[in-house]
């Protein structure tokens, strides 16, 4: 990694969650290495992800673009695929990186996809802000929570 020490990006607090614990350079190894495989002719843009789950599992995603531009999907919707292909479960920590192998911060569609498999507390490694919860990057969210309590309502 260059630049940032641990301490300024957040690591020390962060390394354990649950029972499962959190090899942040593992996670990016992980990503940069899924970004290898991006399918990106168009944007020249391959972004990776990678993610831990609450089992200690590690899934990743790469980016795969279409000649229907619109069409691309992100790296992260591979990765949830990928979460749901081996087993399911909570994802726990997320790193997603650019091209250069630096961070990259998830779209907002690719928010919304990483607060429905982990939720609030799932930790997502940011441009800016370091590590931090879900809940900081996507403030207020819409979730599957949401869906039950207007069935509570008689809304559903
Ligand atoms: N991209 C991702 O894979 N994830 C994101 O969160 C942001 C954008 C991809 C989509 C497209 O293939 C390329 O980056 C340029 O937008």
């Amino acid at each position: 990694m260059s630049g940032q020490a641990n301490e300024e990006r957040n690591e020390p607090r962060e390394r354990t969650v649950g029972s499962v614990q959190i090899d942040w350079d593992a996670l990016r190894s992980a990503a940069r290495e899924a970004m290898t495989h991006a399918y990106a002719p168009y944007s020249s843009f391959p972004v990776g992800v990678a993610g831990l789950v609450d089992d200690g599992r590690v899934v990743t995603g790469c980016n795969v673009e279409n000649a229907s531009y619109g069409l691309a999907l992100c790296a992260e919707c591979g990765m949830v695929s990928d979460l749901a292909r081996t087993g399911g479960g909570r994802l726990v920590a997320v790193a997603c990186v650019g091209g250069d192998g630096q961070p990259l911060m998830p779209c907002g569609r690719c928010r919304q996809l990483l607060w429905e498999h982990g939720g609030a507390d799932m930790l997502i490694e940011t441009v800016s802000l370091g590590i931090v919860p879900m809940r900081e990057v996507l403030p207020d969210a819409f979730g599957p929570d949401d869906l039950v309590a207007a069935a509570v309502r008689g809304q559903g």
